[in-house]
């Protein structure tokens, strides 16, 4: 059996800060809004909260623009109130892991100030300046936000690089006095008690040398450039001195943000051998319903169940023994998973606790990003004013100018805006979702008198109830933590089922990711006399006398094999 660690064991629950609770009504969620909503965390049954930035920052990017890290944000509170939630989170056995942004600083931090100021300024190194090519950007990447990873700052007339929004202009890693400065930070926290980081971006730290322009047939004035840009060996030559000189005595559980990458890949982080991280969030399936990866993710496809697990079970299967996977279905910047993989209109309930069974029953740490134990949903606000995302603004920006129909470009903004997955925390049934006494920063969900906390406290069948048994049900049943996975009917469009084994104990998982009611033989070696019901999601289910599994519209079920 793999060894065996706190981090491994552990579920995570995502907090989103902006939009999670607000205490002093200014509509912007905060510190003592997560410290007022511990008994909730612990009643989930959750163990570490991963808190998205709340370091001082301008707020382009709802905080992945840090002006100080070593200060709270004024809106989320002050550092005693920090110390106080990480004090109480530990007193009740809950963990805080930090989001740290070391790709980039906010335009506003002092560094970049100086770094700007003139060519000749100690910190100009810190960030990457080029000046242009006869009047040309340097190179053609295109940024994560659109249009291209260039700005001219008039004050040296040279062009600083930025692969999110030019209020994000990337450090320059191959600096060694701002590596040390970002080391030391991540001490200082590490002194405070944290324990555990998510590293934003962090695939992302190196660029190719020289930064060449990327492969253009087409002559475009900028072209997605990743391969550039993306798990390039100094990537681990700096997560490597991390641990060295920072990390190793603390062991801080690490996940990383690594889009672009396969789980061969993925090994040279995680790999047990590797000194790296000991998870990291990978993106292949956040683009099975996109035309192509990145700035791609805009342009629809539809998806199909087949590709989903073949995804799935090739992360599962490759990190088996050798690395650690970290799952997840959706976070802030992602569609909602009962909106995007479920449904959520009749089955919402439903097909919301299927995706949980999912969730909660593969090798590797499940992260809960908050509203996904209610089945929050996505929104489509009508009007491009109503939303909040630097991303989505841009996306509207840039192809209305182009051209494209106001629809159109709506349309698309409805299925993948980030900031479906943004809209407050709905708790109750008052006056914006009890989120806030005052005018939130963005829009309540209008669904909130219906889908909301206190509503699904008193349900027993509600989708919250049905996640604390589950995450109670993993905790029970390491076969569910560190059990080896199998996929079994690969090519099935509406039924996803696999089988965990773990020395003599066996598990069988069928998900139905489809309001069908399809039908599945007892898979080999199984048989409804040996085998008890761990979890279902549906009351009545079809009998199985004749042999077989009759499912109803997204059911899961978990079967120990007797
Ligand atoms: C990551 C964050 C995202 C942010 C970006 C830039 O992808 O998850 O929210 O906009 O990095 O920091």
């Amino acid at each position: 059996m793999a060894d065996i660690v706190w981090w491994k064991e552990s579920v995570v629950y995502q907090i989103y800060p902006i939009s999670f609770m607000d205490s002093d009504g200014d509509g912007h969620g905060d510190l003592r809004g997560i410290y007022d909503k511990l008994d909730y965390l612990t009643d989930l049954g959750i163990d570490v909260i991963w808190i998205c930035p709340i370091y001082e920052s301008p707020g382009h990017d709802n905080g992945y623009d840090i002006s100080d890290y070593y200060a709270i944000m004024r809106k989320y509170g002050t550092m005693e109130d920090f110390d106080r939630l990480l004090e109480e989170a530990h007193k009740r056995g809950l963990k805080i892991m930090m989001d740290l942004v070391l790709n980039h600083t906010s335009d506003e931090h002092p560094w970049f100030a100086e770094s700007r100021s003139m060519k000749d300024n100690p910190k100009r190194d810190y960030y990457i300046w080029r000046s242009g090519k006869h009047g040309q950007l340097p190179n053609n990447w295109e940024s994560y936000f659109g249009g291209s990873v260039w700005k001219l700052d008039p004050e040296t007339n040279e062009y600083y690089l930025h692969l999110y929004s030019e209020h994000q202009p990337d450090l320059n890693w191959d600096n060694p006095q701002m590596a040390e400065e970002m080391y030391e930070m991540v001490h200082w926290w590490l002194e405070k008690g944290v324990d555990g980081f998510r590293f934003d971006a962090v695939a992302h730290i190196a660029k190719a040398e020289g930064l060449p322009s990327a492969h253009n047939p087409d002559n475009l004035p900028v072209v997605p450039a990743y391969q550039l840009f993306s798990n390039l060996q100094q990537v681990h030559s700096i997560l490597n001195k991390l641990n060295d000189m920072i990390l190793k005595p603390y062991g801080p559980m690490t996940v990383g943000e690594t889009s672009g990458l396969g789980p061969e890949q993925a090994l040279a982080y995680v790999g047990t051998d590797r000194n790296e991280l000991n998870m990291v969030f990978q993106f292949e399936h956040m683009f099975v319903d996109a035309q192509s990866s990145g700035i791609g993710k805009w342009n629809y496809r539809e998806w199909k169940l087949p590709e989903l697990k073949e995804i799935m079970s090739q992360w599962q299967t490759v990190l088996h023994g050798r690395g650690w996977n970290a799952n997840y279905m959706g976070n802030h910047d992602q569609p909602r998973p009962v909106s995007r993989f479920g449904d959520d209109g009749k089955y919402r309930v439903r097909s919301a606790q299927m995706l949980a069974t999912w969730m909660l029953t593969l090798e590797g740490t499940p992260y809960i990003y908050q509203g996904e134990e209610i089945g929050m949903t996505n929104i489509a606000f009508p009007d491009i004013e109503q939303y909040r995302d630097i991303e989505t603004m841009n996306y509207y920006r840039h192809h209305i100018g182009q051209g494209r129909s106001k629809q159109d470009v709506m349309e698309a903004i409805w299925l993948k805006s980030r900031d479906n997955a943004r809209t407050p925390m709905q708790w109750d049934d008052s006056e914006h979702a009890g989120f806030t006494k005052g005018e939130p920063w963005i829009q309540v969900n209008d669904n909130f008198t219906e889908i909301n906390v206190a509503a699904a406290e008193s349900d027993p069948q509600s989708i919250l109830h049905y996640y604390r048994k589950l995450i109670s049900l993993r905790k029970k049943n390491k076969v569910l933590i560190y059990g080896a996975y199998e996929l079994l009917l690969a090519d099935d469009p509406d039924i996803y089922a696999y089988t965990r084994t773990l020395d003599d104990e066996k598990v069988l998982v069928i998900l139905n990711f489809s309001s069908n009611e399809p039908e599945m033989h007892w898979p080999e070696g199984w048989a409804a006399e040996q085998a008890k019901l761990m979890i279902c999601n549906v009351n009545k289910r079809y009998s199985t006398d004749e042999g077989t599994i009759l499912l109803q519209p997204y059911e899961a079920r978990v079967y120990r094999m007797l």
